[in-house]
């Protein structure tokens, strides 16, 4: 008998397939330039009145636990950031805090997933929405997003594989602004997701954890805004905008009184409840971020267009290469760029990410961890240097590997 169940028996490793480079590396002490974690708090610093609340939570004896749901007066301030940032009206009951957002991807797909149920995905997707799929024995729908319409969605594909499904998918899951692509949502896509939600009584989630990482003059679009009335859930959290990474702070918020509505948020509830609290120091520091308002804006002002000089210059660094190919993303940290293999002795984008790791010491994600072969993707948070000697460096690897037509 298997010790372990089947759960974790199909989990993949995700570190499991360059550890072993990179220990190889590190043994002859070589240093790898790292364009794989989409960490901020690693590039950038926290605001300092949330590290200052943090210690003051600590230090005044708010070590305790907290409500499963979270912080009374934070999922107040939650609310009231929807309302002040896009005028949709919700009471604290309907905001759940959970720890980081995976936290609540954990909670959906333990409420709504058991063997077999299907959930439906939009390729390329954040990596770990598919083992939360696929712990519970779930299946997986996926319907790729069109790269040549700035990664919009494909409605009439995702029809196609709703008619074809053996099982109603029970949740549909987008990501706006994406990641690993930058793009963000179109309101015409999310109006279209609204009629699909509604037209096939599917629940819709949507996760919008980088809804102030936006630049290059872009204007986001919260599903909350478009959806009244359809049972749906946002996902949020101090992650990203707040660059507090470490923090774990999430938000759900499942804002309708519909029945499926109702009994996703009691089982959230229940959850929540079930693995007692979340983090409390922290939830007294995002408390704080939330509500100077002052400070925050400052922040974002100044880190935004740092994000989008990088995010620019990757995108140009790539595409004035003749291997890779990219779109300009408007949101969020990432580069996804397509590599053109027809021109490359390599054959897949496992081992163009692997072999650059060994000979040019550089760790990039390929495209299948989101879903999607064929891409590699970039985070846009290093220094421009940093980037400048990379890309260069990905260039020389590429004309090493590069097919040469032999002349008769
Ligand atoms: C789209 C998306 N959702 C969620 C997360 C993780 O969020 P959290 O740190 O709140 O768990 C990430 C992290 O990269 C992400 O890219």
């Amino acid at each position: 008998m298997e010790f372990l169940s089947k759960r974790i028996t199909g989990m993949e490793d995700p570190t499991g397939e360059t550890a072993s480079i990179i220990k190889e590396l590190e043994g002859k002490n070589i240093t790898v330039t790292n364009f794989i974690m989409g960490d901020p708090s690693k590039y950038f610093r926290i605001q300092k009145n949330i590290k200052d609340a943090y210690n003051k939570a600590v230090n005044s004896g708010k070590t305790f636990y907290l409500p499963g749901p979270g912080l009374p007066q934070l999922r107040d301030e939650v609310s009231n950031r929807y309302l002040k940032l896009y005028d949709i009206d919700f009471d604290k009951d309907k905001v759940i805090i959970t720890q980081g957002v995976v936290e609540a991807l954990q909670f959906l797909n333990h409420s709504l997933i058991y063997k077999n149920d299907s959930a439906l995905l939009l390729a390329p997707f954040f990596t770990q929405y598919l083992p939360c799929v696929t712990q519970q024995e779930g299946r997986p729908l996926i319907s790729n997003l069109n790269e040549f319409n700035k990664w919009e969605i494909d409605i009439d594909d995702m029809e196609r594989l709703f008619k074809i499904s053996k099982s109603k998918p029970k949740y549909l899951l987008i990501t706006t602004p994406n990641n690993p692509t930058g793009s963000i949502l179109s309101e015409k896509s999310i109006r279209k997701i609204v009629e699909f939600g509604k037209n096939h009584d599917i629940f819709l989630v949507s996760d919008e954890i980088y809804d102030e990482i936006i630049y290059n003059g872009a204007k986001f679009i919260s599903l909350g805004k478009v959806a009244k009335g359809v049972p749906h859930m946002i996902l949020n959290g101090a992650s990203k905008n707040y660059m507090a990474t470490g923090f774990r702070i999430g938000f759900s918020i499942i804002p309708e009184e519909d029945k499926k509505s109702k009994k996703l948020r009691d089982s959230f509830i229940k959850l929540s409840y079930s693995r007692l609290s979340a983090n409390t120091p922290s939830q007294y520091a995002i408390l704080e971020g939330l509500k100077n308002k002052k400070a925050h804006n400052k922040f974002i002002k100044e880190i935004l267009p740092k994000i989008q000089t990088r995010s620019n210059l990757i995108t140009n660094l790539v595409n004035k290469t003749e291997y890779l190919a990219t779109i300009k993303p408007v949101g969020a940290f990432y580069v996804f760029a397509k590599i053109d293999f027809t021109k490359l002795n390599i054959k897949n984008d496992k081992e163009f990410v692997e072999k650059l790791l060994k000979e040019e010491h550089i760790q990039i994600t390929k495209g299948s961890s989101f879903g999607l072969p064929g891409y590699v993707r970039i985070i846009s948070l290093p220094e421009e240097k940093i980037i400048h000697t990379a890309i260069k460096n990905i260039e020389h690897f590429c004309n090493r590997h590069k097919i040469t037509t032999k002349k008769i």
